[in-house]
């Protein structure tokens, strides 16, 4: 039987199932770092349905970098009302400004480069390095982390186990579209791979899955004791 989950049977899944979301590039489609890196930032802490809307209106009022860095900081603020965590709004006007100084109004094809950026920490200069411009950045949100754990049954408590769930994640990603594979692992988390009664049977990696094998699909990922 299969034992390591295969990139390529996650890939096929995602070509036929993936969910089509207001910043998501359609396929063929090339993906807007700007429309990556914004709706990156309201997803940290807002569902993907809450922040649709808002991501919209953003994108009417400000369709690009230069046009949110040149507004003023209460334009910015005004559009994020009800999105609550205002110092994220705050922090995206100073990263749009920062690109315009600093990169002549382009992000950075480079996770280092974003990293240095206001507001993007290391998930957020992962994701938009892998989704923006098909970089090779392994990016782990709780989605994956819940869907690498019970790959693999990994036995080690979060948070603990964060620096194994990133060595595993890296380890089952493929070479060729680092972007829609981070993409995948997202969806296979929010859709088929969820926190209870996960839909096993829908899922490209039920063969290869650990937990699954077991039928403790439903106890990872395994947490330390508050
Ligand atoms: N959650 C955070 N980022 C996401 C993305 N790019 N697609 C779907 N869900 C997400």
């Amino acid at each position: 039987a299969e034992t390591r989950p295969d990139p390529a049977a996650l890939l096929a899944w995602y070509d036929r199932h993936r969910r089509r979301l207001p910043w998501r590039a359609e396929p063929g489609e090339r993906a807007d770092p700007y429309r990556v890196w914004l709706s990156e930032i309201m997803l940290q802490q807002t569902t993907v349905k809450a922040a649709g809307p808002y991501f919209l209106r953003f994108l009417e009022r400000f369709p690009d970098v230069g046009s949110l860095a040149a507004a003023p900081l209460a334009d910015a603020l005004r559009l994020w009302a009800g999105l609550g965590y205002y110092s994220r709004a705050r922090n995206l006007h100073a990263c749009a400004q920062a690109v315009a100084a600093r990169h002549g109004g382009r992000f950075p094809a480079c996770e280092a480069e974003l990293l240095a950026l206001p507001g993007v920490g290391p998930y957020t200069a992962a994701a938009i390095a892998a989704i923006a411009f098909d970089l090779p950045a392994i990016v782990v949100d709780g989605n994956v982390e819940r869907v690498v754990t019970r790959l693999f049954a990994l036995e080690t408590p979060l948070p603990a186990a964060k620096p194994e769930i990133r060595r595993l994640a890296g380890l089952i990603a493929p070479e060729a579209r680092p972007g829609d594979f981070a993409q995948a692992m997202m969806d296979l988390g929010a859709t088929i791979c969820t926190p209870r009664r996960p839909a096993c049977a829908l899922c490209p990696w039920s063969e290869p899955c650990a937990a699954r094998r077991a039928g403790t699909q439903e106890t990872f990922p395994r947490k330390a004791p508050k």
